[in-house]
């Protein structure tokens, strides 16, 4: 029998992007103009946060962060054990020194209680990763780099319009970055966003994103940068993305009740979702769960069409950034943890079909058969 798959993650773009690049297009608006400043505009506004600037990636929006940041060769950034290889990479880029630190047990994002023993004279930026949407204790965060004297950069590329009770999540630190990639909230294929609310940081944004040049006709080179532009033609679709947050948010929120219902109906002590604190305003951007015999019920799912998709290694797992120490939450994260198929555009009987798949999981495995 032929079985349709089931992908991970779904996602959408429909007539209205297709209508704003059109437009966009049809008015020369190609490169870095008009429609990025108005997306900027409208970002800003629903961010609720004074100033945005968008750019390539969310990797670009962490590096650009951290050259506004003024880290350099040498200094130590704090960076998360638990996240995708960006949020290093952007400090390694500029010669930096990457110091991780471990997750809570329950959920996967930093410890703030671990990051004072990291400190040196050395340290220069903390790098809080709100994962899956999940908020980081900033209040925590904001008290040991105002102690000390350190930039905080939020990477909040998995939480776009995810909540704590100050607000929204990346927009409370010295800068916070977003990714509009396709495995986002919304996506203009690929993009990101820097959001800060001083002035002085939001000019030297831009500045680094047009190789420090500050005018186009009387330029002059005054600082290091790079060419980080956006286009408009990313900015359209954009446009046309900020539109469907609403409906989004809503769907995201419906997937995770699903999930969180039915997976706790199963009654099986060794798989359970990773919760994600949904009453206190936070995005269930992913369906992360965990299971001590993950790779068991990843070949079934997998064989019933299936698709599963195993968390990513941690970063001290990696050679160009090991750090001593050990890590041990972390370390049950990413053996034992997997994302389950969810998206804006996962309909619901796919997920219907995941949790059948499930329980019958879960029904052989009680009498043995795995
Ligand atoms: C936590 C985190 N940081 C940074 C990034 C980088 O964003 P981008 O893929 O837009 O470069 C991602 C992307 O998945 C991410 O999940």
């Amino acid at each position: 029998m032929d079985i349709k798959k089931i992908d991970w993650w779904r996602t959408s773009f429909g007539q209205e992007e297709i209508s704003m690049l059109t437009k966009s297009m049809s008015e020369e608006h190609i490169s870095q103009g008009p429609v990025t400043a108005e997306f900027e505009a409208q970002f800003a506004k629903a961010m609720n946060v004074p100033y945005a600037v968008a750019t390539t990636s969310g990797s670009v929006a962490l590096l650009m962060s951290l050259m506004a940041m003024g880290v350099k060769r040498g200094d130590e950034v704090i960076v998360s054990n638990r996240t995708f290889i960006a949020t290093a990479h952007a400090p390694l880029m500029l010669g930096a020194k990457v110091v991780l630190v471990d997750v809570h047990r329950d959920v996967p994002v930093m410890d703030v209680s671990l990051i004072k023993k990291k400190i040196t004279a050395r340290t220069k930026a903390i790098m809080p990763v709100h994962l899956c949407g999940r908020a980081v204790d900033l209040a925590g965060i904001h008290r040991l780099a105002k102690a000390y004297g350190l930039c905080v950069i939020e990477d909040a590329c998995q939480a776009m319009f995810s909540k704590n009770e100050r607000g929204y999540l990346g927009t409370q630190s010295d800068v916070g970055c977003f990714s509009l990639g396709v495995t986002k909230l919304i996506s203009s294929g690929q993009g990101g966003v820097v959001v800060t609310s001083n002035r002085r940081t939001y000019e030297e944004l831009k500045l680094i994103r047009n190789h420090g040049v500050p005018g186009t006709f009387e330029a002059t080179y005054p600082r290091l940068g790079f060419n980080f532009k956006f286009t408009d033609i990313q900015a359209a679709i954009g446009l046309a993305q900020l539109r469907r947050v609403k409906d989004r948010l809503l769907k995201l929120h419906s997937l995770y009740r699903k999930y969180e219902g039915n997976l706790k109906e199963l009654d099986f002590p060794f798989l359970r979702l990773i919760p994600v604190n949904v009453n206190a305003g936070e995005v269930p951007l992913y369906i992360e769960a965990l299971c001590q015999n993950r790779d068991s019920v990843r070949n079934y799912l997998n064989s019933r069409g299936i698709e599963v998709r195993p968390f990513l290694p941690n970063l001290n797992q990696s050679p160009h950034i090991k750090n001593g120490g050990s890590f041990p939450h972390s370390t049950e994260f990413s053996k034992h943890g997997f994302f389950l198929p969810s998206g804006p555009d996962q309909s619901d009987s796919n997920v219907d079909r995941v949790l059948n798949a499930m329980q019958s999981y879960v029904r052989r495995k009680k009498i043995g058969l795995f």
